[in-house]
């Protein structure tokens, strides 16, 4: 089924470094200075010809931005049912936890299970639109597999680096979807260095989190739906499990496009990072007051997706965690396994460990003082708890007829 298909207001790409611009009507990794891109758009004429409530009787998906999106023409739209996911209200948690206004964004009902689906939904629309064929990427799991889905509906080829860890299940759904899939003996940064030595040989063009330049503007998505979800006043906390910083960056980068279209006041969440104990070179550098993040030595944690040592864009995820006057906490594999059975045992949400991460932070961070209990807290479940079974050491079930 075809997106609806209002006009994007994409201008260029820009580095948030040294300023130079590139078109973004050719296919471009990063800026020759070795930063990320950045998309900008014609913001003073969606101003002057698009409203909010223009969004209000558009089909509940990422696309009912299209105006704050990069895709030129909608025909090149590859769609799945990515974006509009729900708000929950978290009301037993936060009686729990003290807190009178605890939500949670269900990152899981995307498609294959997790919210990396939104980016990968954009990335591999705009790699049709200009042309390319071959796309690979170094994953944690949950990238990979939604670059294959969306590869496979748009008929491209999707090449799949992915740590020899990663959870079986998101292995199998890769190779299921048609992506030729190669294990890595190492992290994410290991296959990184796999695409990059290849891509020349093999023609292929490198999809990694933030050497392609638009997975970013789609994570907006998550944040334009919560101020929509909020009647454009934004909540006063985000809690966020961070590895390369998408999710955190684009909403970031959102909430300064929103404010600058004039839809949203001044007030900005305080942005909260969530990374594993084993696995936290942002909290590091963060409690180091650092504006950089060294690479973290023999990262653990099974929380895939926050086993990223170092992050490309880790300059922009302290950037917002310091300009939001934010927070950046780790927490332990066990604390998140608690973590997990305690949202889902209260709300019914089966999450991954990534978005059970925070909630351990979220519980810390209370106890701390740091969040006060009238504040308006979103939680991000970043991915389904399926996608991780192999990982649950759960108490078998009884058989039926059993006595116990
Ligand atoms: C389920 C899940 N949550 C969170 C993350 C971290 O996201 P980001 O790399 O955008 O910081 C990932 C990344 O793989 C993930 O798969
Ligand atoms: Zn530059």
């Amino acid at each position: 089924m075809a997106a609806e298909s209002p006009q994007s207001f994409f201008s260029h790409l820009e580095c948030p470094v040294c300023s130079q611009h590139y078109s973004g009507r050719e296919p471009v990794n990063f800026c020759t200075c070795g930063r990320p891109l950045l998309a900008r758009y014609d913001l003073a004429s969606i101003k002057r010809y698009v409203r909010r409530s223009d969004f209000v009787p558009r089909r509940r998906d990422l696309w009912r931005y299209r105006e704050l999106l990069p895709v030129l023409d909608a025909a090149n739209i590859i769609y799945l049912g990515e974006g509009g996911t729900p708000l929950l209200s978290l009301r037993m948690l936060g009686r729990r936890l003290g807190l009178s206004h605890l939500y949670l964004k269900e990152e899981g009902c995307n498609p294959t299970g997790s919210f990396k689906a939104r980016g990968l939904a954009m990335a591999v629309s705009k790699a049709k639109e200009l042309g390319l064929r071959k796309l690979a990427i170094p994953t944690a799991g949950n990238a990979g597999s939604a670059m294959a889905a969306y590869a496979a509906a748009g008929g491209l080829e999707a090449y799949v680096f992915a740590p020899d860890d990663t959870p079986p299940i998101i292995l199998q759904e890769c190779m299921t979807l048609g992506a030729h899939v190669y294990l890595i003996k190492g992290l994410i940064n290991d296959a990184g260095r796999v695409v990059q030595e290849g891509k020349a040989q093999h023609g292929w063009f490198d999809m990694s989190t933030r050497k392609e330049p638009y997975r970013l503007e789609v994570k907006k998505t998550m944040g334009i739906e919560l101020a929509e979800d909020f009647d454009w006043r934004l909540p006063d906390v985000i809690i966020y499990p961070t590895g390369g910083g998408t999710g955190l960056n684009g909403m970031w980068k959102a909430f300064a496009e929103l404010g600058a279209l004039g839809w949203i006041s001044d007030h900005r969440p305080r942005m909260v990072v969530v990374q594993a104990e084993g696995c936290a070179p942002i909290v590091k550098a963060f409690a180091e007051g650092a504006t950089e993040a060294p690479l973290w030595p023999n990262a653990q944690t099974m929380a895939s997706g926050l086993r990223v040592p170092k992050a490309f864009a880790d300059f922009l995820i302290l950037q917002a965690v310091y300009a939001s006057e934010g927070m950046a906490i780790a927490v332990s594999d066990p604390e998140m396994a608690e973590a997990q059975r305690m949202l889902a045992t209260t709300e019914g949400i089966f999450a991954c460990p990534e978005g059970a991460a925070t909630v351990a932070a979220l519980r810390t961070l209370r106890q701390q003082g740091w969040i006060q209990a009238h504040e308006r807290v979103v939680l991000f479940n970043t991915g389904s708890g399926l996608k991780y079974a192999d990982l649950l050491h759960a108490t078998p079930p009884y058989w039926a007829g059993s006595s116990q």
